[in-house]
């Protein structure tokens, strides 16, 4: 392989350090080192430097957000119908075979401190079930209410692909069958430092960071992976992250919504608990509906309140999509089409004199949600947070382990008492996907039995 136009692409960036340090390795190591260079985008990268250090201040200019229209819970009885009509829909989308689900899990999890992919995480609160369990019993409980086959896809890095897949093989993939889990990595980009300079991850690689979750619709793409999908029949993801083990996976109700709308990309949101929660706002920006991130707005309008003096930006992203196989396809028909955004953060990498330094880096990243405006329809829908939303982000305090159990286990509760059994206050309990999917169906499994909960329980 003829490595010059990678080092001379190096020369003309002003990446002398590194071009030093290349001609200091010995042969078999710049061969090494030239092979990891070339599987990285390094024009993009510099291109991206380029623009993002033109830019003053820590952001771009901010368009006008306007609130967006979102179908809210339904409480009139034509609201109530319309999504009992949509959950037929999506359920005869998934008899039929045309949902997978997508779990994106590339993300490098600093903020929880796990050792591992935040996937393998133990979270249900009795049995600790890691959360890659739990999404995988809901496929396999989903795959046999419908008889159906829906494919499970696991985007994660290129870091953490060969990690997660063992995981899933040394547990029997969690009982579902091997050929129906996909896993695939997405792209890494190089990490700069704030003056352009790439930054050695150890001798032989630069120091690099994954694309960012919006990386996932590439990935499906170049991959191959998309085209396989269609050919088996498959027109829509349902997205999630790794993170929320409250996400109601391939939910028939969001589904149908989704194709009732004729959308390319839908999503869920929840009202914000209050004016401190950061989460994404789905809201119009230009006249399209965009996702926000709370980052990007000023302090003010982020903690603003309408007439009525409620939050006016109230719809919290709990970053759960369905996107249609087509629009994939058409994002990444002309190069990938979405943009790219900086993320300042404190990284290690190999200093001048051989040690492990840590530097101000800049990571690019792309995220999902920035196909919504490029969408010729989308969606969006507002859910009920305590069904559907307890993320894992921290060690401790708001959206930590903690409260992400507390949550599955009033949830799991409220299940109970509407089938009849009292949970004394403290027990824990946990139902298992595979025994019940919603409380109707928790209710059924219980009736005409006794049941008394006096300690931690688990249905299963
Ligand atoms: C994200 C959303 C936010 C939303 C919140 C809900 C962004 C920028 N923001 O915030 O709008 O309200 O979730 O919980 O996404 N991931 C990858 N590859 C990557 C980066 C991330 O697969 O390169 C995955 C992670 O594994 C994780 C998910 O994306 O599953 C979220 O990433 P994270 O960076 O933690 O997003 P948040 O800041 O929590």
């Amino acid at each position: 392989m003829d490595f010059q136009p990678i080092l001379d692409l190096l020369e003309k960036n002003g990446q002398a350090h590194i071009l030093d340090h290349v001609r200091r390795l010995s042969p078999e190591k710049r061969e090494v080192f030239c092979r990891n260079l070339s599987t990285l985008n390094l024009p993009l990268a510099f291109r991206l430097y380029q623009k993002f250090s033109r830019q003053k201040g820590s952001s771009a200019h901010l368009p006008n957000i306007e609130p967006a229209f979102v179908i809210s819970t339904p409480r009139t009885p034509e609201e109530i119908q319309r999504r009992q009509e949509a959950f037929r829909l999506g359920e005869s989308l998934i008899r039929g075979n045309q949902i997978a689900v997508l779990i994106v899990a590339g993300g490098q999890g600093t903020r929880l401190g796990f050792p591992g992919p935040k996937g393998f995480f133990p979270i249900s609160p009795v049995k600790k079930k890691p959360l890659f369990q739990l999404f995988a019993e809901s496929i396999q409980a989903l795959s046999t209410r419908y008889r159906a086959r829906i494919p499970l896809l696991v985007m994660t890095s290129r870091e953490n692909r060969e990690e997660t897949e063992t995981f899933f093989q040394s547990r029997d993939f969690f009982g579902l069958g091997k050929d129906q889990i996909h896993f695939f990595s997405q792209g890494m980009l190089p990490t700069l430092t704030p003056g352009g300079k790439l930054i050695l991850g150890d001798e032989t690689s630069l120091l690099a960071n994954p694309d960012g979750h919006g990386g996932s619709l590439k990935a499906l793409h170049e991959s191959g992976l998309a085209g396989r999908l269609r050919g088996q029949g498959i027109s829509e993801i349902f997205y999630c992250q790794v993170d929320n083990p409250l996400a109601k996976i391939a939910d028939p109700a969001f589904i149908g919504c989704h194709r009732q709308e004729g959308a390319d990309i839908s999503t869920k949101v929840v009202r914000r608990q209050n004016l401190e929660e950061k989460v994404g706002i789905y809201g119009m920006v230009n006249g399209k509906p965009a996702i926000i991130e709370y980052s990007d707005f000023s302090p003010e309008d982020y903690r603003s309140l309408d007439e009525n003096g409620s939050i006016r930006y109230w719809a919290g992203n709990i970053a759960i999509h369905l996107i249609s196989l087509s629009f994939v396809d058409r994002l990444n028909r002309q190069g990938f089409a979405l943009p790219y955004h900086r993320a300042v953060k404190e990284v290690e990498g190999l200093g001048p004199t051989g040690g492990n330094e840590t530097m101000a880096g800049w990571k690019f990243e792309s995220f999902v949600f920035d196909s919504i405006p490029l969408a010729q329809k989308s969606c969006c829908l507002e859910v009920v947070r305590e069904e559907e939303f307890a993320p894992v982000k921290n060690q401790t305090g708001i959206d930590s382990p903690d409260t992400a159990r507390r949550a599955m286990t009033d949830l799991f509760r409220r299940w109970l008492e509407y089938a009849g059994v009292q949970v004394p206050p403290g027990a824990q309990v946990e139902v298992s996907p595979l025994f019940a999917l919603d409380q109707e169906e928790l209710a059924g499994k219980l009736k005409g039995k006794k049941v008394v909960i006096q300690e931690d329980t688990y249905f299963g």
